[in-house]
Formats: C-alpha cells, structure tokens, sequence
C-alpha cells in the first residue's frame, strides 16, 4: 500500500503520525510511505532518518495526498486539507467529528474511509489511543502546576516538596483515572501530599492498593471537595464522565474558599472543563487568573511536548497502521472489532451512530 505522512498544519502542532521507527516497519513489508519534507522536525525527527529506513521524502502536501491510498496523521484535517482528500483514500487520524460540522460535512463529501482514532475502542470500553494522552496530561499536570505555583507567575509561592523542616505541598486531584492517576504518581513523587477523589470505588480501591501511603483517596463529593480546597496548593481536574460533558465540580463561588495563588489545571476542558470558570487557554498563553486563582486551561496539553507525545502516540497506532496496510481497511476491520470502532464515515455515509446524534441527523436518512 502507499502511505503518506503529511506535516501536521494545525496551529502550534508539532506532533507527526509516524516515526522512522514505522517506517521501518511498513517498508520491510513492502508498503511504499512518502512523508512530507520536515514532517518530523517538530517531534526531534529529520528527513534523513526517514529516509534511512526507505521513505520517500516529497515537498508538499498536495503531493503526499496525491501519490498516497492511505494517510496517517494526528490531528483533524483542516480546511486547507479538505479538497485533498479523495474517495479513494482511507485516513487515520484523530477526527472529533461530533464537535464539527463543517469538518463532518468535508469528510461526507469527500467520500473517504475516515478512521478516528478516538473511537477505537476495546472490548472493555476503553480507548486504547487516547489513554497515553491522558497519561501525558496527567503527568504534564503537575509539572506546569508546580511551575505555576511560583511567585513571579502569581502562584502562592510553594515548592509541592517542601523542605526539611517545612511540610510539602498540598496537591487535590479530582478523577482516579488515567489522567488522575498519573498526576497523583507525579505528585507524590515529587514529595507532595496528595489527595485524590473519585465517585468509582473501584478506582479509589486500586489507587490505595498501589500509591504510597503520603496518596489518600477519598470519594468524591461536593461537601468533601469544599473541605480540601480551603488548604489545598494545587488543584488538578481530570474527570471525565464518557459521551457527556464534564461535570462542574469546583464552581465559582468556590474560588472565594481557596487561598490566593491556589493553582488549578483543568485538564478535561476539552470536555468542557470540570470548573465552572474553565475556558480554553493556549500553550501561547496557558494562564489565567480569577479571584486570584490561577487557571491552567490548555486543550491540547501533550502538544507541549511532541518527542514524547509523538512516540506515545504512535506506539499505540502502529499496529493498527499495520494491519491497515496489510490487509486494507475493510478485511482489517472485519477481523479486528477494536479497529471496526474507529470506523466513522465510509463512502460519504455516517457509520458512528453518535456522530449523527451529534448533529441530529438521521443515520438512515445518509
Ligand atoms: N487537556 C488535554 O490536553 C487533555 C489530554 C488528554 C485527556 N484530556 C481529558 O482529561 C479528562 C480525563 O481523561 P481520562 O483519560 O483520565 O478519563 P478516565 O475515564 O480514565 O477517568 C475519568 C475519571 O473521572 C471519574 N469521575 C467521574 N465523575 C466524577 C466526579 N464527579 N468526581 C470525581 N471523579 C469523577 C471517573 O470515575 C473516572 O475514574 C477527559 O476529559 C479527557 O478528554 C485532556
């Protein structure tokens, strides 16, 4: 098969949908992949080391779509992507269709195979290739609330360690799962002490069993979260309930119960955010402040840091980029149901019932 890499076009993108590592892995079963010039430079990758192992190194983008039967990305198309892709195409990438119609309608049109990364979903519910990005968010978390809690960005001035003689900080984090457990793990590495609350008794149970004793857990609830903000340094959210928007777990009037330069990272804001003064913030200018409450609000965290991202990510979807490649997308997705999940838009008809929903159109009407 002939796979094409394009640079990620997205403002402040840096990540690419594959590493020489899978070009390695394409080519010596024969696929052709023609990347496009410097698609890799932003995540430590050059064209030479895709060129190493076989890739053909084209200037432009409308080349790589041209030359290429399937695409593999990170990010939605945008709009200057949208007239290159063709029905002849299969694209694997992240799409978040429900939250645009203009880019739901494109893909309609161009009649490809549209396979979404968020969608491809294990037999347990979970979503293989979106769990190392929230394990990057979750991570990332606490290094830029640590960062934020200093004084010259208006934090409260504590270090999450403290020093001998003085307590370490105070960090509360709001969901037990993969974003919340690898914010906890930072935390109490970095010798804070940690509260971690979540509604899921199973998760709470399995976050005992294996964080070291400075990590309590406790169960969610708004009289509880009252309590511990009033003397909690950094605040992280990272709840997330599946299909529905973020609940409102800190609301404003709370900011008024914390101490100035409390620091709060509300990691699910592109779910709406779990604080009722979330708004969307940049890595250009991740910050804002209310009620003297710093809030850290960046949709795309692991941009932030794309060797690591890039790698995590496409560890994932390489086997996926594989099966693809060997098979093609219809008998791959007939063998693997995992994959089938991913399966979105097929020959300008919507096959991802809650994609519709979205838009409330009707499935069979398309
Ligand atoms: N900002 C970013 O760059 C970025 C990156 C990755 C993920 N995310 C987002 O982070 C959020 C969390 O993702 P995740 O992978 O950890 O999800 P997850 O499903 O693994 O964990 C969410 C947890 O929230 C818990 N929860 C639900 N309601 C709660 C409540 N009222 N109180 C406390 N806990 C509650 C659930 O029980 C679950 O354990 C999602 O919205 C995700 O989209 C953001």
């Amino acid at each position: 098969m002939k796979i094409g890499v394009p640079k990620e076009i997205k403002n402040n993108e840096n990540r690419v949908g594959m590493t020489p590592a899978g070009v390695f892995e394409l080519t010596r079963k024969n696929h052709t992949v023609f990347v496009q010039k410097d698609a890799g430079f932003g995540s430590g990758f050059f064209d030479q080391d895709y060129k190493d192992v076989g890739a053909i190194i084209l200037d432009t983008i409308e080349e790589v779509y041209a030359f290429s039967e399937m695409i593999v990305k990170v990010k939605e198309p945008i709009e200057k992507e949208y007239s290159l892709i063709k029905p002849h195409h299969v694209v694997f990438t992240y799409f978040h269709f429900a939250s645009s119609e203009p880019l739901t309608k494109a893909m309609l049109k161009s009649k490809a195979v549209c396979i979404a990364y968020e969608t491809v979903e294990d037999k347990d519910g979970s979503l293989p290739l979106l769990t190392p990005m929230s394990e990057v968010a979750g991570r990332m978390a606490i290094q830029q609330g640590a960062k934020y809690l200093e004084k010259p960005i208006k934090g409260r001035g504590v270090l999450l360690g403290g020093v001998p003689g003085v307590p370490p900080g105070k960090v509360l984090v709001l969901g037990a799962g993969t974003v919340g457990i690898q914010a906890a793990k930072m935390a109490a590495g970095l010798g804070a002490h940690v509260t971690i609350m979540d509604i899921n008794m199973k998760q709470l149970r399995y976050v005992n069993d294996v964080m070291p004793n400075h990590v309590v857990t406790e169960f969610s609830s708004e009289y509880n979260i009252r309590k511990r903000i009033k003397d909690h340094d950094l605040i992280i959210g990272g709840v997330l309930i599946k299909g529905a928007k973020a609940p409102k777990l800190i609301t404003k009037d709370m900011l008024k119960e914390m101490r100035p330069g409390t620091v709060i990272v509300d990691v699910a804001v592109d779910q709406g955010g779990c604080f009722e003064t979330t708004k969307a913030t940049t890595h250009e200018d991740p910050t804002y402040i209310i009620d003297d409450v710093v809030h850290y609000c960046v949709a795309n965290m692991p941009g932030a840091v794309p060797y690591t991202s890039t790698l995590a990510l496409t560890n994932v979807t390489l086997p996926y980029v594989l099966k693809l490649a060997n098979l093609g997308w219809e008998d791959a997705c007939k063998i693997d149901k995992t994959l089938e999940k991913g399966l979105n838009i097929v020959d300008g008809k919507i096959v991802y019932e809650e994609i519709a929903e979205a838009f409330n159109w009707s499935i069979e009407a398309m």
